[in-house]
């Protein structure tokens, strides 16, 4: 329960609701104790057993409740009779029964309706927030998390969690209040019998709390494995040209199928045990009525301590207490799915943000000398990938790190832009520590064109407009000429209009890039950080990103990670990398006369090429 009283703050803004909840509940609580006494007049003038009372009775205190009830019943009874024909009466008592059933079932009603806005609201908010945290989280959250788990989170474990909003109420509120109603009516009609009800209500309560004993871990399993699947859904549709291509559906099928199979097991058992609650609650009940009707019938038949009216009453009332007995036993295991899928929302909501704001972030609005990576020191796990690192990065120049494949180049580019801190050492912008600048300014400087280029379903101008907020179509068009993208856009059937598809796969990876580029030409940063933006295109349209990265890179500041050397060589300094050190720096021409490490790599790439 404790993850559960985590979520409530969710509530709260709905609070409104769950008190005219609890009103409509008492209200039909109370009503549908009363729609079972009303059958007692109606038996009454059926079997024409009214006791003739022609005054109206007193009011003498609650000791005297039930003859003040019967007898007030009876006056009501004997008038309406004396001035009517039986026929009339009876239909009177009937239209009693029915108004009181009608009006318990219009709270019923209302209170459900009130409740609806508190459930859905606290779900909207939920998924909101739970929405935010995942785009705050780091980048480095999701290298170790599924993110069909994620997906799971937000869409399955938040409903569990509205849908045991609405028990939790049905649990504190409406089914003990309906019980406590029923059982006083019962205690006033006869105290004797209703001692059968105490004896009866705890012993079921026991056995249905030993039935929902496992199911908090039962239903973690569950959620669980519908995480697990979620994400092999996920990745078999990211990867679909890859299991085509290897004839790999079969793995990812017999993955699926395995998961699923584990699904299938732990639902069973989950609900076999749910369903459970019922049938237990329900026979136990009956049983506990067997015993009423025993014990009661004999207080009519044989002692003659009871009148025949009033125990059918009795019946209707203790039956209508198995009703709420069993809603209980529902709702606590309703109650207890909801805490396991609170647990799993809150491991998201409670995750803390390693890479934090300070209190009163610096917003820097301009670059203006330079950018410093001082005796930094970093390791994603255990072994270090950079160690005491310097480098300095002037305004205005084009630095480049070159070097085999993970001596730590885009490692560099992860800590410039803060989707890492760094172990030890300090990176900072014109003096500032990059940990004391807002993450948004941090990152308004900088514009960051990767490999692989990161497009969304949705337009073309869209998609290059997330560069920045309310840009023009005149200034989209202007950076898109820049980027050397303009001329494949207006060929596009509907210009800038197209949809490019699913991660922009309508397009060619040459115009991707383009496409990447013009949104961060759009965006227009002081600082240009590319990481192999040209490696994974072939030479016809490298060479058209090449010259749109030029056009880019001039008049600014740029970190250039380049795979292929011949993209580099007018760099104003050039870094070679090696195992997260430094080997050589200088331009072009200082390191080939240098004879090191940089002119083997050229020269293995000339070969190559
Ligand atoms: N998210 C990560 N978690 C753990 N290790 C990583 C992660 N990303 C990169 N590495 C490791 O860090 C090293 C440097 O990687 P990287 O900076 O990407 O190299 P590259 O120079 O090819 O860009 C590699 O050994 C790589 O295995
Ligand atoms: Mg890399």
């Amino acid at each position: 329960m404790n993850y559960f009283k985590k979520i409530l703050r969710f509530a709260k803004p709905y609070r409104i609701y769950a008190l005219l909840n609890i009103i409509s509940n008492i209200f039909y609580a109370l009503f549908s104790t009363l729609a079972m006494i009303s059958l007692f007049p109606m038996l009454n003038v059926l079997f024409k057993q009214t006791e003739k009372i022609y005054t109206k009775p007193e009011w003498t205190g609650i000791s005297n409740l039930k003859n003040y009830v019967t007898d007030t019943l009876n006056f009501f009874v004997t008038e309406q009779s004396e001035q009517s024909d039986p026929g009339e009466v009876l239909m009177l008592m009937v239209g009693l029964i029915i108004t009181m059933f009608l009006l318990k079932n219009l709270f019923n009603y209302l209170a459900m309706y009130f409740i609806t806005f508190l459930r859905n609201g606290v779900l909207k908010d939920l998924r909101n927030e739970l929405y935010d945290k995942t785009i705050e989280l780091p980048i480095s959250y999701y290298s170790e998390k599924r993110k069909g788990d994620t997906i799971a989170r937000i869409t399955s474990d938040v409903l569990e969690i509205q849908h045991s909003f609405l028990s939790i109420l049905e649990l504190i509120v409406r089914e003990p209040l309906t019980i406590i109603f029923t059982i006083a009516a019962m205690l006033a009609i006869s105290p004797k019998l209703t001692l059968f009800v105490f004896l009866f209500l705890p012993l079921s309560g026991f056995l249905i709390s030993l039935i929902g004993k496992s199911l908090k871990r039962k239903s973690d399993k569950v959620q669980n494995e519908q995480g697990f699947f979620l994400s092999i859904l996920e990745e078999t549709l990211g990867g679909l040209r890859v299991i085509k291509a290897f004839n790999a559906e079969s793995v990812f099928a017999k993955k699926f199928q395995s998961s699923t199979k584990r699904f299938f097991n732990f639902s069973n058992s989950l609900l076999n045990r749910q369903n459970l609650a019922s049938p237990t609650s329900e026979f136990f009940g009956i049983a506990a009525i067997g015993v009423i009707l025993w014990y009661g019938g004999q207080m009519v038949l044989v002692d003659k301590t009871l009148e025949a009216e009033l125990f059918i009453t009795y019946m209707a009332l203790s039956y209508q207490i198995l009703t709420p007995a069993k809603s209980i036993s529902k709702a606590s295991y309703s109650v207890k799915k909801g805490n396991a899928a609170a647990e799993r929302v809150l491991e998201i909501l409670e995750t803390e943000n390693p890479i934090a704001e300070i209190k009163n972030p610096i917003e820097l609005t301009s670059f203006d000398s330079d950018i410093k990576l001082q005796h930094i020191s970093f390791k994603y796990e255990d072994e270090y990938v950079l160690k005491n690192f310097d480098l300095t990065v002037k305004k205005g120049t084009t630095v480049a790190l070159v070097g085999q494949s993970g001596s730590g180049k885009s490692t560099i580019a992860n800590l410039v832009t803060r989707f890492y801190d760094v172990n030890e050492g300090e990176i900072s912008i014109d003096g500032n520590n990059i940990k004391n600048l807002s993450k948004k300014s941090l990152r308004g400087l900088m514009g960051l064109v990767t490999q692989d280029s990161i497009l969304f379903n949705d337009t073309v101008k869209n998609n290059i407009a997330l560069g920045k907020e309310n840009a023009t179509e005149e200034e989209i068009m202007a950076a898109a000429k820049i980027a050397n993208a303009h001329d494949f856009i207006m060929e596009l059937p509907k210009g800038y209009d197209t949809n490019i598809g699913d991660s922009g796969n309508k397009l060619s990876g040459g115009q991707k890039q383009r496409l990447s580029i013009s949104r961060a030409v759009l965006k227009n940063p002081p600082i240009m950080i590319l990481d192999e933006a040209t490696s994974a295109l072939d030479t016809e349209s490298e060479r058209l990103v090449q010259d749109a990265l030029e056009k880019m890179m001039k008049n600014r500041t740029s970190i250039v990670i380049a795979h292929r050397l011949s993209t580099i060589q007018n760099a104003d300094n050039i870094v070679v990398l090696q195992k997260g050190e430094i080997v050589e720096q200088g331009t072009h021409t200082q390191l080939l006369a240098l004879n090191g490490t940089y002119k083997k790599l050229v020269q293995m790439q000339s070969l190559a090429s």
